[in-house]
């Protein structure tokens, strides 16, 4: 079956007992045995919950996967696979990584002795020739977030496979319409399910989509081990975003394809990162790689800080705030707000400077997204 009825029908089978087709949600802490030790499939919401099953069938499902796990944030899923490691293990963490990934390495698991470094993973020889004896995992994102770089996800699962390393890939910013790290040779594909698989900004969640029965088993034993699962009723909510996600990322794509292209002609942007423009450096590779373009991209305003600042002040429909994938269109200064806490130092020696705006382009009317960004630009560089 193709994509959409997947979406549409995956984890969404009638309930059994009632023939309901929207699926119940079974809020219970705990479950009825018929004798001791002897449970009707359920014991415990920790352990296993039914409605937090459908969501897990329903992530596999769409990454092509064999099994899905949930979680109750996108940081959770991270914690999970990241406890796979043991002291003296060693991970490859590309680039340009999300801000809350690398905090959680460098201040949290580098004091249990799990060491780290970061690797421009655009450089199959350069990730090759950083890998330690004690590197067990290269951990990816692509797109990167705020600058849109694409990794060649096929290539590193090759490496990856080559030395017996785990790959991770944190699919968020594509979404599984568009890109199924799984198929490319990924271990493990990561969503922050808060963003495009849930997609309306009202909840905080993640999930994980493996193949390998065994690795299944241990990330399985950790989230119940560990106990960052998701609500019953979270999961409810991911599963009815998910029903929409083909639809919403069409609109999500076509419309930030429309900005991205308007921004490039106006003058007044002196980059634009997306990787679908044909003057991304990147745009080879994203075509192979992903369906669509999704719906983020970055962009570097003529005129600075002050120039950036008025702008984000001055839309009407983006709202200037942190977060995405979800069907509102967001701006926001990653300097000042999403990267913030890295150093002034590092975040400009990746490029985070202060004229970088970043926007999730939502769902709405195109026509209606193009006049607020060429309002804000006319506001901001008048
Ligand atoms: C790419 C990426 N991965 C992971 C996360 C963490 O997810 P959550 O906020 O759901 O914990 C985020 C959050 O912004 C993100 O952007």
């Amino acid at each position: 079956m193709r994509f959409a009825t997947r979406a549409v029908h995956a984890g969404n089978e009638p309930d059994k007992a009632t023939g309901a087709v929207a699926p119940p949600i079974f809020m219970a802490s705990t479950f009825a045995q018929d004798g001791i030790g002897r449970p009707r499939g359920y014991e415990y919401s920790r352990s296993g919950n039914p409605t937090r099953e459908r969501l897990e069938r329903a992530v596999a499902d769409l990454e092509g996967g064999k099994h899905g796990l949930a979680f109750s944030s996108g940081l959770g899923a991270i914690t999970t696979v990241a406890s796979l490691l043991k002291k003296g293990d060693h991970v490859l963490i590309c680039n340009d990584v999300y801000g809350g990934t690398f905090r959680l390495f460098n201040k949290v698991f580098s004091s249990f002795g799990i060491t780290f470094s970061r690797v421009d993973a655009r450089d199959g020889d350069t990730l090759s020739k950083a890998i330690r004896r004690r590197t067990k995992m290269i951990w990816l994102e692509s797109p990167t977030n705020p600058l849109m770089v694409v990794l060649d996800i096929r290539s590193i699962a090759k490496i990856a496979k080559e030395n017996h390393l785990l790959l991770a890939v944190d699919n968020t910013f594509a979404s599984p319409y568009i890109q199924n790290p799984l198929k490319l040779g990924a271990s493990i594909s990561l969503h922050s399910t808060t963003k495009y698989v849930s997609g309306h900004s009202d909840l905080i969640g993640g999930a994980l989509a493996v193949s390998d029965e065994q690795l299944h088993e241990k990330l399985k034993f950790l989230q119940n081990a560990m106990g960052a699962v998701p609500s019953p009723f979270d999961c409810y909510l991911v599963l009815r975003g998910i029903r929409t996600l083909h639809l919403r990322m069409e609109q999500h794509s076509r419309n930030a394809q429309a900005i991205a292209e308007m921004l490039e002609s106006s003058g007044r942007a002196t980059e634009v990162y997306y990787p679908f423009l044909r003057s991304s450096p990147y745009h080879d590779l994203a075509r192979k790689q992903m369906s669509l373009g999704g719906g983020m991209l970055s962009f570097r305003i003529r005129g600075g800080y002050k120039a950036a600042s008025r702008f984000l002040e001055s839309l009407r429909i983006f709202v200037l705030a942190e977060s995405l994938g979800g069907v509102e269109s967001l701006a926001e200064h990653p300097g000042r707000m999403t990267h913030s806490s890295l150093p002034r130092e590092e975040r400009e020696r990746m490029g985070i400077t202060d004229d970088l705006i970043r926007l999730s382009v939502g769902v709405e009317d195109p026509e209606d997204l193009l006049e607020d960004v060429k309002q804000a630009l006319d506001s901001a560089l008048s």
